[in-house]
């Protein structure tokens, strides 16, 4: 009895000890004492390099995605393979770019002060800088995670472009982020690229005989058939054509009129509350502020603070 006693009181000072660990969490300005140049330097590096390449700016924010989905923002996405293949080496990571600005907004920050930021708040901040650069809201971003040192190929299992409603409803919820957030992050996709295997199973003999799928415009359709060819697997599209270099709200106008490019675009037409948003984001007025109200609860997914995890001295390798 005394002894389950003292267990039930261990157990409380050890959930108080984990509160305490969660009080440190996240916040906005968490360097703003150790490192307060660090968002300026941040933006310095994704600003130059994004006037050279400004199509830099839509793997960057994918990549933040790519990392809060696998084992939370903890930078596993920027590790290098090592003794194991690393998330990066995964098929859907395979067309990330622009890990070298993580690199350089590192060494810049180390010079200033070192030990101090995060790889995985680097990368948080990059993933907004990149959207303000390309004419997207801003919005604050906490800071105050810390870098995890595991990162492994087989733990990669990011929503798919084929899949329905349901199977992303889950996969979102499963990471705190509700339909809304669905839609308001999907919106994503009003910069960028996609690879033409990735959807033209939409264009060519989508139920086995020889037709299209019927959720996506025929007209559309198409024209996507004038550059993806059944066997092509190189060409990539713009996921939202005419502005995909402008953050905007024309992707929610193309999903509407059924000219979004995954089936995981078109799939958000198929409930009723995601439907709903679509139609309200495409009216354009509070896509800005959502985006970054969304941006902030994804990178809260999973985050070491406190004491766990460390701060990296270089985004690819453990210390
Ligand atoms: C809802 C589930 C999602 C699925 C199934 C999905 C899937 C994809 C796929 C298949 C591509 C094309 C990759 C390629 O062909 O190289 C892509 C590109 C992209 N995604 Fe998503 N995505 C999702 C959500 C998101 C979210 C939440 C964001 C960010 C907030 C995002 C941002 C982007 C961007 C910016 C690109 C363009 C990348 C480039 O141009 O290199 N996506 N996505």
């Amino acid at each position: 009895m005394a002894a389950s006693k003292r267990s039930v009181v261990s157990c409380f000072f050890l959930v108080l000890l984990l509160a305490e660990a969660n009080a440190q969490g996240l916040k906005v300005g968490f360097y703003s004492k150790t490192c307060p140049q660090v968002e300026g330097i941040v933006k310095k590096v994704v600003f130059a390099a994004m006037k050279k390449a400004p199509t830099l700016g839509a793997p960057l924010l994918r990549m933040f995605f790519h990392d809060c989905f696998v084992r939370g923002c903890d930078g596993s996405i920027l590790l290098d393979s090592s003794n194991n293949q690393a998330e990066k080496n995964a098929v859907p990571n395979l067309s990330l770019r622009g890990f070298g600005i993580i690199d350089d907004s590192k060494a810049a920050l180390e010079k200033v002060c070192p030990g101090i930021v995060s790889c995985s708040d680097i990368l948080a901040l990059i993933a907004r800088d990149a959207v303000v650069a390309l004419e997207g809201p801003t919005w604050e971003v906490e800071t105050g995670r810390r870098d995890g040192r595991v990162s492994n190929i087989n733990e990669v299992n990011l929503p798919s472009p084929f899949d329905n409603i349901t199977k992303l409803i889950t996969e979102f919820s499963t990471k705190g982020l509700n339909e809304k957030d669905l839609v308001v992050l999907s919106g994503g996709h009003t910069i960028g690229m996609g690879h033409c295997p990735l959807m033209s199973n939409r264009l060519y003999n989508f139920t086995g005989r020889g037709d299209s799928d019927p959720s996506l415009d025929s007209e559309y359709a198409s024209n996507l058939r004038k550059k993806c060819k059944p066997a092509d697997t190189t060409t990539a599209l713009e996921m939202d054509p005419g502005s995909f270099k402008t953050f905007d709200v024309s992707y929610f106008k193309l999903v509407a009129k059924r000219r979004g490019l995954f089936q995981s675009d078109a799939a958000l037409l198929d409930n009723s509350k995601t439907r709903g948003y679509v139609l309200q984001q495409a009216r354009g007025s509070t896509f800005f502020h959502d985006f970054g109200v969304s941006m902030v609860k994804m990178g809260r997914n999973g985050v070491l603070t406190g004491r766990a995890g460390e701060i990296r001295s270089m985004c690819r390798v453990r210390n």
